[in-house]
């Protein structure tokens, strides 16, 4: 399902340093697994997987399949960890190019005839940024439309989401009779702004468990429910996790040890920066959750490789230049899928005038991974130490098994750093700058 190739990581290590550290990384997995460090009170993330909430999956499902009949455009409206996990997801595993419901009904097509083109709503975001051209973007594109809304903030006193929300509940209560039906609120159990509103609308809820961090609650409501009104099964995807979860139990061949190992070995050798590189763009989601989960988890105490992500073979024509000749402080994780449906095979032409006929027969499969190997050597030649994580596919079960995988990988390598991986105290202190500029009542 998963698996990590060292690649030209080795090469870059003293002798026999993988081994030396393996005592500090069983007992780092220990401590997870004994919930006996820093922020064990925030491991619900493993819990929610060691017991699945099978009721609870079917309850997010039946809710989304409502949402799909009914909807023309969901809005989504979280940020960081109510957010990234959610659209990453999404973007992992729907078409790249959808068609949208309400022009395809405008050129003219009846839904009923074909229904399958009309049954996916659009799904967008909002209060993922403070973007006030956005907001008034969307709200104008929503007009007219079918639009069911989850607000989700675990404290529910997020500005971003807390205001984009003042905007779209006033808009949808100005057009829809039943707008208190359409707006699905996901938060903490009790705290929170958001409960004072819910129990005062009679909005549907679901709760985000108070044990569960945001950037680790894309297995929860948080991030279910987006996904499977997006038609993505939830099931496959929670399950793909729940077997990465039992499969990094053991420590032995626990490839979320060794992958925090090789972090923790470059850091102390001077690497500031790990780049977690795709070649495949429907990944690029993966990265940003990747950045979020890593950044908020280890970047503290002025410890932790900082968190990069590349969209190659994209980015190898823009920043390429500089991981291969610039610092040599980086180091760079691959996440290749095995299968990556790229089967097209390059045409043969006569005249042969772009003079590609070299790749003719070639699929873009083999061409992309041929990148990847190129890619992967060069920049060990130039310095950079590179592994890879492969999955066999892109489907929910192994994007599930992959969210497992960083998870595990980050808290161990979080203890071996010796840090809280599960707090993120940083986040404040921009808040608490732009509270007092803009005049909070209490800062
Ligand atoms: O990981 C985290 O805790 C953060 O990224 C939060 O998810 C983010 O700040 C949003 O918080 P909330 O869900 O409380 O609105």
């Amino acid at each position: 399902m998963i698996h990590f190739d060292p690649g030209y990581a080795d090469s870059f290590l003293e002798d026999n340093k993988i081994d030396g550290l393996q005592p500090r990384l069983e007992a780092a997995h220990n401590t997870l697994l004994n919930k006996s460090g820093a922020g064990n009170d925030y491991l619900g993330w493993r819990d929610l997987l060691l017991a699945p909430n099978d009721a609870l999956l079917a309850d997010i499902a039946a809710l989304a399949e409502k949402i799909r009949s009914n909807a023309d455009v969901f809005v989504s409206v979280g940020i960081g960890g109510s957010y990234l996990g959610a659209t990453a997801t999404i973007q992992a595993l729907t078409p790249y190019f959808k068609p949208r419901a309400a022009q395809t009904v405008a050129a003219g097509s009846d839904p009923f005839e074909d229904p399958d083109a009309n049954s996916d709503p659009e799904i967008l975001f909002a209060g993922h940024h403070m973007s006030g051209a956005y907001l008034r973007e969307l709200l104008s594109y929503l007009d007219g439309k079918s639009v069911y809304l989850n607000v989700i903030s675990k404290s529910g006193t997020t500005l971003e989401p807390a205001l984009a929300f003042r905007f779209l509940r006033d808009w949808m209560e100005e057009r829809f009779d039943d707008a208190d039906d359409r707006i699905i609120v996901t938060t903490d159990p009790e705290r929170g702004a958001l409960n004072q509103l819910q129990k005062e609308k009679g909005y549907k809820k679901y709760v985000i468990p108070p044990d569960v961090g945001g950037r680790f609650s894309v297995l929860t409501p948080v991030g279910l429910l987006p996904i499977a009104v997006a038609g993505i099964d939830i099931q496959s995807l929670f399950y793909g996790a729940v077997d990465m979860c039992n499969k990094l139990t053991p420590v032995s061949d626990n490839i979320a040890l060794t992958y925090a190992a090789y972090r923790n070995l470059f850091l102390e050798q001077g690497y500031k920066t790990e780049i977690l590189a795709t070649f495949e763009p429907r990944l690029d989601g993966i990265s940003g959750w990747w950045q979020q989960l890593y950044g908020e988890s280890e970047g503290k105490e002025l410890k932790g490789l900082f968190p990069a992500v590349a969209r190659y073979s994209t980015d190898l024509h823009s920043f390429g230049q500089y991981v291969q000749e610039g610092q040599r402080t980086l180091i760079e994780t691959f996440l290749m899928p095995k299968d990556d449906s790229g089967d097209l095979v390059v045409p043969s032409q006569a005249a042969n005038l772009d003079g590609l006929n070299y790749l003719a027969g070639k699929h873009y499969t083999e061409i992309n991974r041929k990148a990847y190997e190129g890619t992967s050597k060069a920049h060990a030649d130039g310095g950079v130490p590179n592994m890879t994580i492969w999955l066999d596919n892109i489907s929910p079960s192994s994007i599930g098994a992959c969210y497992y995988f960083f998870e595990h990988a980050v808290a161990v390598s979080g203890y071996m750093l010796g840090i809280n991986p599960f707090n993120q105290p940083g986040v404040e202190a921009y808040k608490k700058e732009m509270f007092s500029l803009l005049g909070k009542p209490g800062m």
